[in-house]
């Protein structure tokens, strides 16, 4: 699989090639130098992009158009949180989206929870730092306990205290699903904490043996 972009005229892999299989309960970190594909391929993976060769399947899942966020969460690199809405509105999104059944405040309120988010709930984007913008994002990753999440640098404008703590909470409330997890980063800590590295070089994923990239 992989997806070429125009630039300048030229067509360029942004992913050149990338085989890859996630299964239920998998905890991937995904690693690489700055531009070497990480967010494209993670893109591919959620159906927001189209692979310009090769395809994505989700056998489990079913068909690419259903996947967002219901079965699929991304938390995107850059700030996504929708600006009118107060972090609770963002957060209950998702459940709104997927017209969940049950009590959408205590669900939204259990989950902010989860990442000390308690006193923000009522504050706009506006109003909130980096990086509660990103541990709100990543809130609204898992409110409909999506059976993948994909993390694109998630802990990026985190302190590493802050990081490692919004990793444990997320590994922990992880613990004993089948959610699998793919976390793009460039913090080791973080990739010590995944079971599989994936490693980008230059648009090719390969799977590394965790000793080898020192991880
Ligand atoms: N929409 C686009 N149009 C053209 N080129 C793109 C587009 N999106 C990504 N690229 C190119 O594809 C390559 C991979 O970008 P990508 O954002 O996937 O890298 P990354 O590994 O996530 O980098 P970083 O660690 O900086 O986030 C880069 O060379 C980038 O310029
Ligand atoms: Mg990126």
């Amino acid at each position: 699989m992989g997806r070429c972009y125009p630039q300048s005229g030229v067509s360029v892999a942004a992913v050149a090639c990338a085989t890859f299989r996630l299964q239920a309960g998998d905890r991937v970190a995904l690693v690489g130098r700055s531009g070497s594909g990480k967010s494209t391929l993670l893109h591919l993976m959620a159906g927001l992009e189209v692979p310009t060769s090769g395809a994505i399947t989700w056998p489990a899942l079913g068909a690419a158009d259903t996947l967002l966020p219901e079965k699929i969460a991304l938390v995107f690199q850059s700030p996504s949180l929708l600006e009118p809405l107060t972090v609770n509105e963002n957060v209950a999104l998702p459940l709104l989206m997927a017209n969940a059944n049950g009590d959408i405040g205590r669900a939204v309120a259990n989950t902010l929870a989860i990442f000390g988010l308690e006193n923000l709930a009522l504050k706009l984007p506006e109003e909130l730092s980096g990086g509660q913008m990103q541990r709100v994002a990543m809130a609204r990753a898992i409110v409909g306990n999506p059976r993948v999440i994909l993390a694109d640098e998630p802990t990026g404008q985190l302190d590493q205290a802050t990081g490692r703590a919004v990793l444990d909470a997320l590994i922990a409330h992880l613990a004993g699903t089948q959610t699998a997890l793919v976390i793009a980063t460039h913090d080791l800590a973080v990739a010590e904490r995944m079971q599989r590295v994936w490693q980008m070089e230059q648009g090719i994923l390969i799977e590394a043996d965790k000793r080898l990239v020192g991880v």
